[in-house]
């Protein structure tokens, strides 16, 4: 048995919870825990119903009896167990069994991975974005696929129609084959928007279309400019389950207007997302393609049980301002699986508001799960936590990721103002490709909402764990620079081989104000992440 690396006295936080990760180790398989669970919940459930049928239905029968016969002698001569169990066994099992699989389909149980692989239920999408009762086409609503019909009415048309069913199993709205020019449009709850392959959504050019919406009260003002913000292309509010899924389609932001604008500042309002789920519980981005946003791509805030799996987010323009990939934002139950980005700005980046604003209203991120994921992204990092961390980002799991010509794999970046946390984070098998920096964390990042940020906010950032990292053409291994006041403690880093771009000779790290442990570096590790020498187990298991 290899010594742990983390049983040190003064690292027993940390060993704590990497103890609580190592448990977790085998339930990367989330649908493999999902199908097997589902069909255990299933079964207790029909036998409940069985029982609950059996008790029941009797009582239902006498009722009848009454009904038809109008003669109370006849309770006398009912025998309910010939009637009702005998009579029509397997008729109820078969109620029982479809009974539970119907109110079994909007939930699933899903393994945890910040919580020793721990089950508990949640909303998941994936069985039933498929599978809604109604379904129309957005021909159905005067849609037209020309590329210059507008199209605004008819989405508004389609969601107003297809919300009317919500309650009534659902609703899907088929997006055809062809170039659908549109405004801003809201989704609805229990709704599937598909995407049909060579379904384009195209987003209006036109600014007059976007409407100015209040700021998100954890920003305070809008992210690019004070005030409140034009509309997201396609937005998502107050809803419950609710997927946007397809065959690959793509919804097309069409941004380069958006850019030079804000480039020229010529924007009196900070720009739109692309998708933008705000206060929504249960949401599936699926098989579609997202291009070209004014701003940030997939905008998940204050959301929980979210998936985004098999998507692609693509850009025209490396250089395209703030275009990050997907966002979580005060969110909980994030699932990124099987995804790939190519983004002017990170690729991924996890928040929970700004400054004041931020620490006013409190919603962590939290529970984010991110495996199998690629990005290309000369500026950014492949995953971003922060800037904006001030309500709190724990428990990120990321593994299976990708990057090649990006500028850090994981950047954490954070300020005096921000206050909140960073903590429990944990990557692993991380295969890395022509990077300036691996790791990289910046506690002096700038940027206030405005002036009126504490500056006695100072954030906490520990138990940052990373591990199994292949580089290839590396400029820097690591660039850590805590703060004075508040070192980042906690950090470990296991089994990293680093190629390191030659033709500069600059130092490889540069560690300020952190503290931490290393072992199985090559590169060796930084001083302050004290070597624990060779035979040390993993800080990701
Ligand atoms: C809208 O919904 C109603 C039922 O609520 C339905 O009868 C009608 O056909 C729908 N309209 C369109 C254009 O599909
Ligand atoms: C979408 O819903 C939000 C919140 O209800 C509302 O403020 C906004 O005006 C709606 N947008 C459109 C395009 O209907
Ligand atoms: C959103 O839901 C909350 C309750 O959860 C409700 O108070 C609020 O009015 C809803 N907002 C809109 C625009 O539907
Ligand atoms: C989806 O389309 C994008 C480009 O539009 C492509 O790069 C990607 O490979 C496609 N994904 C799948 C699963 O076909
Ligand atoms: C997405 O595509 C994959 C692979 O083609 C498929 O297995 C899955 O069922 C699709 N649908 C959703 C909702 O993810
Ligand atoms: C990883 O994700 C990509 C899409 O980005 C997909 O093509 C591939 O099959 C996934 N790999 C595994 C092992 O699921
Ligand atoms: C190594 O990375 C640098 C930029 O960081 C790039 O210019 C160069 O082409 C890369 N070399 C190889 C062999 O990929
Ligand atoms: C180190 O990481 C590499 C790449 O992820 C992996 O193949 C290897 O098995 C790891 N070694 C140990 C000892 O865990
Ligand atoms: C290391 O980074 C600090 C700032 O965090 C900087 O002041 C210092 O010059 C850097 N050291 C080297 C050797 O680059």
């Amino acid at each position: 048995m290899k010594k742990s690396l983390l049983i040190h006295p003064e690292k027993e936080h940390i060993h704590r919870d990497v103890e609580k990760g190592k448990q977790a180790v085998d339930n990367t398989s989330n649908s493999v825990m999902i199908g097997f669970r589902s069909s255990v919940v299933i079964g207790f459930r029909s036998l409940i119903l069985f029982i609950m049928i059996r008790l029941v239905v009797p009582i239902i029968v006498v009722i009848d009896f009454n009904w038809y016969e109008w003669n109370l002698g006849s309770i006398k001569s009912f025998k309910p167990s010939l009637l009702c169990v005998q009579g029509s066994k397997l008729f109820f099992l078969w109620a029982a069994v479809a009974l539970a699989l119907v109110t079994t389909a909007k939930s699933a149980w899903f393994s945890d991975p910040s919580y020793g692989g721990r089950l508990h239920q949640w909303t998941d999408v994936r069985l039933t974005a498929l599978t809604r009762r109604h379904v129309a086409k957005l021909t159905d609503f005067g849609g037209v696929g020309d590329g210059v019909t507008y199209n605004t009415a008819a989405f508004a048309a389609a969601v107003a129609n297809l919300s009317k069913v919500a309650t009534d199993g659902g609703a899907m709205l088929v997006v055809p084959a062809g170039r659908w020019l549109t405004g801003p449009f809201n989704l609805t709850s229990h709704f599937t928007l598909f995407l049909e392959s060579d379904a384009v959504i195209l987003a209006s050019q036109n600014l007059e279309d976007f409407p100015i919406i209040a700021p998100l009260p954890s920003y305070g003002r809008g992210r690019d400019l004070p005030g409140g913000r034009y509309a997201n292309v396609i937005m998502g509010y107050n809803l419950t389950d609710v997927a946007i899924t397809g065959n690959n389609g793509t919804i097309n932001g069409q941004g380069q207007v958006w850019w030079e604008k804000y480039r020229a500042k010529e924007l009196q309002h900070t720009r739109g997302y692309l998708v933008e789920f705000m206060f929504s519980n249960g949401v599936l981005v699926s098989n579609i393609t997202l291009m070209d946003s004014p701003s940030w791509n997939l905008h998940p805030v204050y959301c929980s049980d979210v998936v985004v799996s098999g998507i692609t987010i693509t850009v025209s323009s490396l250089t395209s301002p703030n275009t990050d990939g997907i966002n979580p934002d005060s969110s909980t139950n994030v699932r990124i699986l099987d995804s790939y980005v190519i983004s002017g700005d990170d690729c991924i980046a996890i928040k929970s508001g700004w400054d004041q604003y931020g620490i006013a209203f409190n919603m962590p991120s939290k529970q984010i799960y991110i495996k199998n994921f690629t990005c290309i992204s000369p500026t950014s990092a492949t995953i971003a936590i922060g800037s904006e961390m001030s309500g709190g980002v724990e428990d990120v799991h990321a593994e299976d990721i990708t990057a090649i010509n990006t500028e850090s794999a994981v950047r954490i970046k954070t300020g005096i103002g921000r206050g909140g946390y960073v903590k429990q984070i944990f990557a692993k098998k991380m295969s890395l490709h022509n990077m300036k920096y691996i790791f990289w964390m910046t506690g002096a990042y700038g940027q206030h909402p405005d002036d009126n940020f504490d500056p006695n906010a100072i954030p906490v950032v520990e138990n940052i764990n990373y591990g199994d990292v292949t580089a290839k053409n590396v400029t820097m291994v690591g660039k850590l620079e805590g703060l004075e006041q508040s070192p980042f403690t906690g950090i470990c880093l296991s089994n990293v081989t680093a190629e390191i771009f030659v033709i500069e000779k600059k130092p490889i790290w540069n560690c300020t104000f952190v503290e931490g442990v290393s072992t199985g570096m090559s590169p060796g590790a930084c001083a302050p992440l004290k070597d624990m020498g060779a035979d040390a187990s993993t800080c990701v298991p």
